[in-house]
């Protein structure tokens, strides 16, 4: 196999029914650079890199490997010409080993112990590049941060020498993206090629040499990322500027319409989650929960959205007791949740969009007449979200998996305010949305908070937590470090808190 010294899509073209994804797309890479690719939602990145994996077939164009045509039938072409691709979504064996993921498309490995030629191997990656994984755990056992960089070694091991990463950090945490950064840069000294996407600007500023930019599946702009800065960037992409800066007007906080007391929460390996956890959220306030991802915050929504059993303690919703009541029954009592995993727990994606705007509420009218479903009011609500969500879909009668990333999670969201909830429990809402969604999800937020509902938000951006907290509370080994009126405690703080080293607590109240 020849190394890629440089990589050149010219004229990509690619429709699917309804939409044109990629429409005379160009681009090129060489050797040892990094290339960022942004846009919003549904502009075609996925697309386009499926074409270079060889998943998609394009319907017009080329793709020249050091000067000479390819062509890529499947991702078996494209891994024998060396382009490895980690997906958004991971496709390992969780109950399989690392080490038996590896081996799986790795087509030299020798027939007698296989596992030894593998350990060695990967010394030589940790070595080189700083991929640090263990060979003998299961998948399963591992963090976000770890699979993905079982993902990158599956890659090499298959020789890959251009990586192409699809929003890699959206399931990390800041610290392991630092460490993904790391090894991407010595990758690229190393020779190897480099595509990868974010929505996150100043990743693409801080690790790419070069951007290109689309929308609505053109390239609409390239710039060498020591000459932009991120306003330039964000007007690039959607065509407008961006205000990075939201307003958030001074309410007064009504009666409480979350109060947890005491509450303990078990995880899936039967160890406590959440202990002993104490709040209360008010009508027109949002509380935020920081923390970095794992320590409980998943568990203490599922106890509160009904998804998974307390130990002990009580859950009251409005004044009612709904401590281990069944998920819809706390729907109906007007919460409405935002999962963090949206594609397992959000939608259903073999169905269509329209059935996927009435999920939990398909057993209520307006929807639910008599014995049938009363079609006409579904499609009429479905077309409402995607119009005021701006929710990118040809029609409401497609199945939902063929939307892009960010576009389903706009779907859910869509939904989920549509039902006018009293609290709305979101886990990371702007997960994967393109700056322009994410400023229009976060005023929505604020919006619906003036209009007097209560927010639960858990996230990890601590830029999002300070734009729409009225409180913030720092999760750590499942109980609050603090909880803090927004104005009385800064960036830094909160950093320490997220990692165990202070406790403060409110001032005043
Ligand atoms: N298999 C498919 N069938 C039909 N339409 C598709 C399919 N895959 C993608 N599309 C459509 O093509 C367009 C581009 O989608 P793509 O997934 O490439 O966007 P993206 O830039 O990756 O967006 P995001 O940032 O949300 O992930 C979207 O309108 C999407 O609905
Ligand atoms: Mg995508």
């Amino acid at each position: 196999m020849k190394k890629i010294l440089s990589l050149k899509m010219e004229g990509i073209t690619k429709a699917f029914p309804g939409v044109i994804a990629n429409r005379g797309i160009c681009l090129s890479i060489h050797s040892g650079e990094i290339l960022g690719l942004l846009g919003e939602n549904g502009a075609g990145k996925t697309t386009l890199m499926n074409i270079l994996y060889g998943l998609y077939r394009p319907d017009e164009g080329t793709i020249l490997i050091n000067g000479e045509p390819v062509v890529l039938n499947s991702p078996r072409d494209s891994i024998r010409m060396g382009i490895g691709m980690v997906h958004q979504h991971f496709m390992l064996i969780q109950n399989h080993t690392v080490a038996e993921n590896i081996t799986l498309g790795y087509k030299d490995a020798p027939f007698f112990f296989p596992l030894r030629e593998v350990e060695k191997k990967l010394k030589g990656f940790s070595e080189l590049y700083g991929l640090e994984v263990s060979a003998r755990k299961a998948v399963w056992q591992l963090s976000a941060g770890e699979q993905q960089r079982v993902e990158i070694i599956k890659a090499l091991f298959r020789g890959a020498h251009l990586l192409i990463l699809d929003e890699p950090t959206s399931v990390l945490t800041p610290p392991e993206t630092a460490d993904l950064f790391e090894i991407l840069k010595r990758m690229a000294k190393e020779g190897h090629s480099i595509i990868f996407i974010s929505h996150k600007l100043e990743e693409i500023l801080t690790l790419c040499n070069r951007v290109v930019v689309l929308r609505k599946g053109e390239v609409v702009g390239e710039a060498d990322t020591r000459e932009v800065d991120k306003v330039a960037l964000a007007r690039m992409m959607v065509g407008r500027d961006i205000v990075f800066d939201l307003t958030r007007k001074k309410l007064t906080p009504g009666d409480p319409v979350l109060e947890v007391d005491n509450l303990t929460v078990r995880g899936d390996r039967g160890e406590v989650a959440v202990r002993e956890l104490s709040f209360s959220v008010c009508r027109r306030e949002i509380l935020g929960v920081a923390g970095i991802s794992g320590n409980g915050q998943r568990e203490l929504v599922e106890a509160i959205t009904g998804l998974r059993p307390a130990d002990s303690g009580t859950v009251r919703v409005a004044g009612r007791d709904v401590t281990n009541s069944s998920a819809r029954l706390i729907s109906d009592y007007g919460v409405s949740h935002v999962p963090e995993e949206r594609i397992k727990f959000g939608v259903v994606p073999n169905i269509m969009v329209y059935e996927n705007c009435i999920l939990k509420r398909h057993h209520r009218p307006p929807f639910f007449r008599g014995l049938f479903l009363d079609y006409d009011a579904v499609k009429e609500h479905s077309s409402r979200i995607l119009k005021s969500f701006k929710v990118a879909a040809p029609s409401t009668s497609v199945p939902v998996k063929n939307l892009s990333g960010g576009n389903i999670q706009k779907l859910i969201l869509g939904r989920e305010l549509a039902g006018e909830p009293c609290l709305l429990v979101a886990a990371h809402p702007t997960y994967g949305l393109d700056v322009g969604a994410t400023e229009y999800i976060r005023t929505q937020l604020l919006e619906h908070r003036e209009r007097g509902i209560s927010v639960l938000l858990i996230s990890e951006d601590l830029e999002e937590i300070f734009q729409l907290s009225d409180r913030i509370a720092v999760m750590f080994k499942g109980e609050f470090m603090g909880v803090i009126p927004a104005g009385e405690v800064n960036m830094e703080d909160i950093g320490l808190m997220m990692a165990g080293s202070k406790r403060l607590e409110a001032r005043g109240k």
